[in-house]
This record gives C-alpha cells, sequence and structure tokens, in this order.
C-alpha cells in the first residue's frame, strides 16, 4: 500500500505494480499529482542534468547519494522519451516538458494503473497500526491492509493543495525523529521602509549572487516584489534562511566595479552616479541604489573621492537585508526538514524501526535545490524503495 499519489507515490507504485506486486495507492485528493501538475510553470522541470548530493539540504548531506546514484536525471529522461515526450534545458540544467505538465501525469498514472496498480482518490487516511505482521489503515472507504507500507505524502507546502503533516505524524508513530520543518523555496517578506522600496520597485528584476546562512552563492535572478525580494536567487537562498539573519547579496555579481567606474570617470566625468548605476541597472533600481546613505547619488562620477568610490562598491557588492520572514506554507515550493534520516536506510527507504515500512519523495529530510532536483529526488527515491521491495 502506498499513501500519496504524488510524484513519488506513483512512481513507486508503478515499479511494484510492473513487477506483479498487488498495489493500492490511497490519496485524499481529488486529482493525484497536483503538483507535478503545477510545476514549472505548468511545464513540470522534470529533473536536473546536474544532479548530485550536493545539490540537496539535509541533516545528513550524504543520505541522497546512494538513491541519487542508482537512479540518474538520464533515467528518467529515458522514461520520458519512451513516452514519446520532448525536454528542452531551460537554464542551469534543468529540463522542462515540451508538452504540459499533464503529459507527466498521464505517464505517471498509465504507468501504475496498467499492469494493475488501483489509484484510489478522494480517500481519507484515518488510524494506523501495525499488528499481526501487517499494516492496517483506517480510511473513509473502509479498513485495508497490506505487509508493507509506503509513505509518500509529501510535505505541509501549499496546504490548500492538500499538503499535510500525515507522514510526519505515521513516523513519529512508528518511533521516528523529525528534523524541524520549514518552508523553502519562498519569497521573502520584509517591513518598514525595505517593504515599501521594494514595492516601489515590483517587477524589477536584476543577475545578483545571494547567499544565506550556510548555503552557497546561488548566481541567479532577484525580483522585486510588494511583499519583498523574490525570484530563483531569493528562493534558492530562503532554504538556508533562518529567522533574523540577513540575505546577503552582491548586486554587481563578477563585475570589476571600480574598473568600470574609473573608466567612465574618464570618459564622461560629469555624468552624476545615479546615471552611471543606470547604465547597470534599471532605472529605478538605480535611483533606488543611488539613495542609499552614504552614497552621493547625485554628485558627478568624476568627483567622488576614493572614499566614495569604496563606499559604493562595498555598498553593491555586501548589500544586506534582513527578512522579517518568508511567505510562508502558502507558497513554498518545499519543506526543508522532515523524517529525520538516521532512522531510514539509505539503499531502500526502509523504516529501522519496523521493517515493511517505508518513506519517500519530499516528507524524507532530503530537500532539493530550486531546478528539478526535488522531482529527481521523487524519482530516485521511489525507485529505492520499489526496487527494495521487488527484490526480497
Ligand atoms: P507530493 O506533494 O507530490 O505528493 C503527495 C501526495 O500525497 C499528494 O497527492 C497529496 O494529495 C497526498 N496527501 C497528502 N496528505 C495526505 C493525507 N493526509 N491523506 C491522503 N493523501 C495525502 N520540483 C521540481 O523538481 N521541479 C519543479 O518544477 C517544481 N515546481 C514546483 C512548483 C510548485 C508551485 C510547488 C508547490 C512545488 C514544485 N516542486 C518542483 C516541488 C515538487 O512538486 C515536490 O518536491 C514533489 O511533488 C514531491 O513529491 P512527493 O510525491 O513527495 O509529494
Amino acid at each position: 500500500m502506498v499513501l500519496g499519489g504524488g510524484a513519488a507515490g506513483l512512481y513507486c507504485g508503478a515499479r511494484l505494480a510492473e513487477h506483479g506486486l498487488s498495489v493500492l495507492v490511497l490519496d485524499h485528493a481529488r486529482r493525484p499529482a497536483e503538483k507535478v501538475r503545477i510545476s514549472g510553470g505548468g511545464r513540470c522541470n522534470f529533473t536536473n542534468i546536474h544532479t548530485s548530493a550536493a545539490n540537496f539540504v539535509s541533516q545528513n548531506p550524504h543520505f541522497a547519494k546512494s538513491a541519487l546514484a542508482r537512479y540518474s536525471p538520464w533515467d528518467f529522461c529515458d522514461r520520458v522519451a519512451k513516452r514519446g515526450l520532448t525536454w528542452h534545458e531551460k537554464t542551469l540544467g534543468q529540463l522542462f516538458c515540451d508538452q504540459k505538465s499533464g503529459a507527466i501525469i498521464d505517464m505517471l498514472v498509465e504507468d501504475f494503473t496498467k499492469p494493475g496498480g488501483e489509484l484510489r482518490l478522494e480517500t481519507s487516511i484515518g488510524e494506523i497500526d501495525h499488528r499481526d505482521g501487517r499494516f492496517h489503515v483506517g480510511t473513509s472507504n473502509g479498513p485495508v491492509t497490506a505487509d508493507r507500507l509506503v509513505v509518500a505524502t509529501g510535505g505541509l507546502s501549499i496546504p490548500k493543495m492538500g499538503a499535510s503533516g500525515l507522514a510526519y505524524d505515521i513516523a513519529r508513530k512508528f518511533g521516528h525523529d523529525i528534523e524541524p520543518t520549514r518552508p523553502a523555496l519562498v519569497p521573502f517578506m520584509f517591513s518598514g521602509d525595505l517593504k515599501d522600496a521594494f514595492s516601489d520597485l515590483s517587477g524589477v528584476s536584476c543577475m545578483v549572487d545571494a547567499k544565506a546562512g550556510t548555503g552557497p552563492d546561488f548566481h541567479e535572478a532577484m525580483l522585486f516584489t510588494h511583499r519583498g525580494l523574490s525570484g530563483p536567487a531569493m528562493l534558492q537562498a530562503s532554504t538556508y534562511w533562518r529567522e533574523s539573519q540577513p540575505v546577503e547579496i552582491d548586486l554587481a555579481p563578477g563585475a570589476p566595479l571600480l574598473d568600470n567606474l574609473n573608466e567612465a570617470r574618464k570618459a564622461k566625468p560629469r555624468m552624476t552616479l545615479t546615471s552611471w548605476l543606470g547604465t547597470r541597472f534599471p532605472a529605478r533600481l538605480a535611483q533606488f541604489v543611488a539613495s542609499w546613505p552614504g552614497l552621493p547619488g547625485d554628485k558627478q562620477i568624476g568627483q567622488l573621492s576614493n572614499a566614495e568610490m569604496d563606499a559604493l562598491t562595498t555598498a553593491l557588492k555586501n548589500w544586506k537585508v534582513t527578512p522579517v520572514g518568508t511567505e510562508g506554507w502558502r507558497t513554498a515550493e518545499v519543506t526543508a526538514g522532515g523524517i529525520d534520516t538516521g532512522g531510514l536506510s539509505s539503499q531502500t527507504m526502509e523504516s529501522k524501526h519496523l521493517p515493511g515500512l517505508y518513506f519517500i519523495g519530499e516528507c524524507v529530510d532530503v530537500t532539493g535545490w530550486l531546478g528539478g532536483y526535488n522531482f529527481q529526488w521523487a524519482w530516485a527515491s521511489a525507485v529505492a524503495c520499489a526496487a527494495a521491495i521487488t527484490n526480497r
């Protein structure tokens, strides 16, 4: 029995059914894999060709290695290609479906149901027990039993879409620890003057290097919004961010700023600093930066002192802003934290506390970066689990 008919649950169910096992997938939603439908702006960014364990956040950074090594992005591409679907690389190794995301869902559902898998939707899950060597699950459509139970009910992000903490409740019940959960791949919110300023800049975007907490620098686009900061760079940083920490932003990544400014000073000494900033940034952002305390926005660049030029480069390369929070579960693409990997086998996803119980996909404390990594984890953990069950 598989709880959760999302990406991981259906993919695991299909592999089990294909091996002739009798498999039931239960889901409380009206339609399966709704997150696949809305993913990648409707084109499902289904994997990333650069996937390695380094693209995931977990208390145990080694945990994902085994499953990821045994099921690569190209393995999933093979499956997609056999289905007659095509894809393109958008940026940074991100593979998007040329067809709509629904085509991936149809593939997942048919792969599961054709070999005899049964998908029961709109089914609420109640009490779960393990006795006499079997799992007993109370559901809104009556009790069900199975000798193996795969939990694939995902994380807490987007409750409106049916996200629930069921996986964590089941894990706790059978003795597992939960790594504290938090919304990840989520926009930042600000208050006061910064919120007002960002709201004025809403819609403006620029390339930055952004970093939070112990995370790496992400060289991606940042977007100003009515509430704060978003765009891929901010979503990536959010996964590493903790409350009251600043986000560190380099607004001029890779640019030899002082050299550029000195060249401009020679060529156009009477140009104002605001105008010079306007050669690098959208006009509204240039005006905002020029208004920062300590920067002489209306001064001619030919008259800038060394100290003023230093202040400018430091301000642009080391801009630190402290969000008041994130947009939370309402818009977070994933859940960071989750079922502690210490209680699971990295080879099989099986519980170390109760043989026959498995956890796969987003509910596990393995959180991918933005860009197809989370689906790759869903496929790879599903395959590891199914392989273990079918080889028994
Ligand atoms: P998933 O959430 O897919 O499935 C869980 C299933 O369990 C759901 O069908 C749900 O209805 C069911 N369920 C939950 N609680 C239940 C309960 N109590 N009883 C019964 N059923 C229950 N990733 C990526 O790699 N590329 C991308 O392009 C995107 N884009 C994206 C956009 C948006 C807006 C979001 C919210 C997320 C993404 N993601 C993504 C992340 C990706 O969608 C996510 O990591 C995977 O769907 C996780 O797969 P799972 O199968 O683990 O959970």
